[in-house]
């Protein structure tokens, strides 16, 4: 049997456990805004919705804010392609996810985009159908992240564009997780730095890639942000236990995360 079930079924458990408003992640990552990513901060007292509206500003903002028609991989809950309505024909615009669950909340709170259970790394789409494909935080759980890449330049438009958040992993965690058989982040989609992680997209066939060190205002900004929230959001425990359980969360961060990375590529016009 191939991992791929696998990390899907382990993919959709993670997403449909932490899409509980009691959950400490859907709180953070500004789930009630229909968002599950940790956000952009240039200020660390940004609050959740806020901050992962400004993580998709960014990416549109680094492509000139491009427009026609759009792929939302791996939409989420819909915050993202809410967002995109503002920039785009919402009639233009389709999001896919493996989830069904959380596709139907997103058929409810953006009713006016198409929606597809899909997996990102076999997309149901004719080649150059899109000016633009958009992923936020979702590639790491790729089975694999190369595979995504080359079927978002087959499914690109000639001159269209592709803007990828993604979190990078430090090593060592990608060794105890295979060592555990946790397949919901894929061994094969551990890169050492960012020049590596450039080289997957030319090597998909991408003509110009971008790639923005964004771990200061995604990741150490939403750690102060989370040892600083006064109102302790995302976090049940009071007094003590909430001080441990921040600690707890922050200490995690770091132990995980390499980079945060925002990248911006282009295939070529013909
Ligand atoms: C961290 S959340 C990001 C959601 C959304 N992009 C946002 O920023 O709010 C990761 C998402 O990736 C989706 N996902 C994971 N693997 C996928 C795959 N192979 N194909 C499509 N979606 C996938 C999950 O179901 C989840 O919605």
């Amino acid at each position: 049997m191939t991992s791929k079930p696998t990390t899907q079924v382990e993919v959709v458990h993670q997403y449909q456990a932490s899409m509980s408003p009691a959950h400490w992640s859907f709180s953070l990552g500004g789930g009630a805004g229909g968002f599950h990513n940790l956000g952009y901060r240039t200020d660390p007292s940004i609050p959740p919705v806020e901050a992962s509206k400004a993580l998709v500003e960014k990416l549109l903002q680094m492509a000139g804010y491009p427009s026609g028609v759009v792929l939302d991989v791996a939409c989420g809950m819909g915050g993202s392609t809410r967002l995109l309505c503002e920039h785009n024909d919402p009639s233009n615009i389709t999001g896919i996810n493996i989830s069904e669950e959380q596709l139907e909340i997103c058929r409810k709170t953006v009713p006016q985009c198409h929606f597809q259970k899909m997996d990102a790394t076999d997309l149901q789409f004719p080649d150059e159908s899109f000016d633009l494909v958009l992923c936020v935080e979702a590639a790491a759980h790729f089975n694999t992240r190369n595979r995504f890449l080359s079927e978002a330049y087959r499914v690109l438009k000639p001159g269209g564009k592709l803007l990828v958040s993604d979190v990078l992993r430090l090593g060592f965690t990608n060794v105890i997780r295979k060592v555990a058989g946790k397949q919901n982040v894929p061994y094969e989609n551990y890169v050492a730095d960012l020049d590596q992680y450039k080289g997957l997209y030319k090597g998909a066939g991408f003509a110009r890639v971008e790639a923005l060190d964004a771990t200061e205002q995604c990741v150490w900004n939403l750690a102060r942000y989370v040892i600083q929230s006064s109102s302790g959001e995302g976090f049940r425990l009071k007094g003590y236990g909430q001080y441990l359980k921040r600690r707890l969360f922050t200490g995690w961060m770091k132990f995980v995360v390499m980079y945060y990375v925002l990248c911006y590529s282009e295939k070529a016009c013909s």
